[in-house]
């Protein structure tokens, strides 16, 4: 390798050395460093030796209209000449703040007319839990602040977000909001398909998945709770898509409790699953707030969005009730270039019909990765359209999991890399979320690529003495 790309280049070693990755793993990292990445053309991302992958996880969630959009750098370079910057704190505003704004209240289901811009997901879920905890506040019923999220979510890495999240590793090490006698956050059953108790059907499974529900909220109490928050279909966690009838079910269980419940739609949004949001498109439930972030700008720029409804807005701009300064605000709200990039990624979805493309080639991909399942080694494939994702097991019969010290995901995940494409490994999962932009070829060859990938793994068990066919 020549010295100034990949391995051991002065880019490597000033990464090494100064870089800490979010999630690191050290031991891997500290022999390995980083793969380096430098262009991207349509879903094809190339490291610096001159490699090209098909980039299976789109970023990460997130380039939904995939790489190399002239028409991108063009309104983000546009934007930037003309303004590029102002606030939007008080009084102020740009034409792209207001016009996004505007769409997104278009976009949105229902009666969610209303946009607060962040930078990230995490910051569009710390605001919706904010934003709730005000709601009541304003309302006289400030100890109405606690939140129930779910086993196994993921909703970011701010300390309130981390919190929110469920995912028990993730936490190892912080101190989060889950400690202490009365801690703010509680976490309900998640729905987990694959792994329902045996023999129960996706009803009954439903049923106990909202009698947990109801038991958390009651345990709680439900006047110490602002609000309930969940993923339509849970991402990092696994790619778990509920019972049908559950997220409808869960609304009307906080309605019931006068809770307010928020979509945290950072990954479903912006076509990902057919529809620019999949809340009442795919899963039938009006929210109260709509967290998004990643596809709203594909990547091309940080930018996250908390939506929320016009009830939650009366209560907040209402002289009687609220009428007092809303004093949340990031420097970076409403970010005109990052605007401008919004603004222009919708045109480019709508323009070239990529929610159709996804419910057409969507059911595909399903079914393509479901033939994975004949592997001894795979457990479930599952997920939604662009959203899916491999479960790996040692023994299919009992789901029982692999030693995490043998890394089954990792190990499939290289041998993709070798072979050119880029999966993600979490755990035992292998995660996709291309761009929107893939064909059914395109799709053919992630597929075919995964299927060596994950018979090169048993190889390598059988040669270890790991696992025996
Ligand atoms: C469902 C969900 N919510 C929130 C987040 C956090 O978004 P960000 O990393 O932009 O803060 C993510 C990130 O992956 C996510 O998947």
């Amino acid at each position: 390798m020549k010295n100034n790309v990949g391995r051991g280049s002065q880019v490597w070693r000033n990464d090494r050395r100064h870089l800490l990755h979010p999630f690191a793993e050290f031991p891997q990292f500290n022999t390995t460093g980083s793969r380096i990445f430098t262009k991207a053309d349509g879903i094809v991302v190339e490291s610096d030796d001159g490699r090209k992958f098909i980039d299976g996880i789109g970023g990460l969630w997130c380039v939904n209209i995939g790489y190399g959009r002239q028409e991108m750098a063009e309104a983000i370079a546009e934007q930037a000449s003309a303004l590029p910057y102002y606030n939007t704190f008080t009084d102020m505003t740009s034409p792209p703040a207001a016009n996004l704004a505007a769409k997104l209240a278009e976009l949105a289901p229902g009666d969610i007319n209303h946009v607060f811009f962040t930078c990230s997901g995490s910051a569009a879920n710390d605001t919706a839990v904010r934003l709730a905890q005000y709601y009541f506040n304003r309302q006289g019923r400030p100890s109405k602040n606690k939140i129930v999220a779910r086993e196994n979510a993921y909703h970011g890495s701010t300390y309130l977000a981390a919190s929110l999240t469920g995912i028990r590793p993730n936490h190892d090490g912080f101190h989060t909001l889950l400690e202490g006698p009365d801690p703010l956050i509680h976490h309900t059953t998640e729905p987990n398909m694959y792994r329902r108790p045996d023999g129960m059907n996706e009803e009954g499974y439903c049923d106990l998945l909202i009698r947990d529900l109801e038991k958390t909220i009651s345990e709680v109490g439900a006047d110490a709770i602002a609000c309930f928050i969940a993923e339509p279909i849970i991402g990092a966690g696994g790619v778990k898509v509920a019972p049908k009838g559950y997220h409808g079910r869960a609304k009307e269980v906080c309605t019931q409790n006068d809770i307010l419940y928020v979509s945290d739609e950072v990954v479903t949004s912006f076509g990902r699953l057919g529809h620019f949001f999949a809340s009442e498109a795919v899963f039938n439930v009006l929210p109260d707030i709509i967290t998004t972030a990643k596809g709203i700008s594909s990547g091309y720029i940080p930018l996250g969005a908390t939506l929320f409804s016009d009830e939650i807005f009366e209560v907040l701009s209402s002289p009687e009730i609220g009428g007092k300064p809303f004093s949340h605000g990031f420097t970076y709200s409403g970010h005109p270039v990052a605007c401008a990039a919004g603004l222009k990624n919708i045109e480019i979805i709508e323009s070239e019909r990529l929610c159709e493309h996804v419910r057409s080639a969507g059911p595909y991909f399903e079914k393509r990765l479901g033939e994975l399942r004949d592997l001894p080694i795979v457990g479930d494939t599952r997920g939604s359209h662009f959203m899916l994702a491999i479960e790996m097991v040692s023994n299919k019969k009992t789901k029982t999991c692999f030693e995490s010290s043998v890394a089954v995901g990792k190990r499939i995940a290289d041998h993709a890399y070798q072979q050119g494409v880029i999966a993600r490994n979490v755990g035992d999962y292998i995660i996709l979320s291309p761009p929107l932009t893939m064909s059914t070829a395109e799709i053919d060859e992630i597929v075919d690529v995964l299927k060596n990938a994950i018979e090169m793994t048993m190889d390598d068990f059988t040669r270890e003495g790991i696992w025996q066919a």
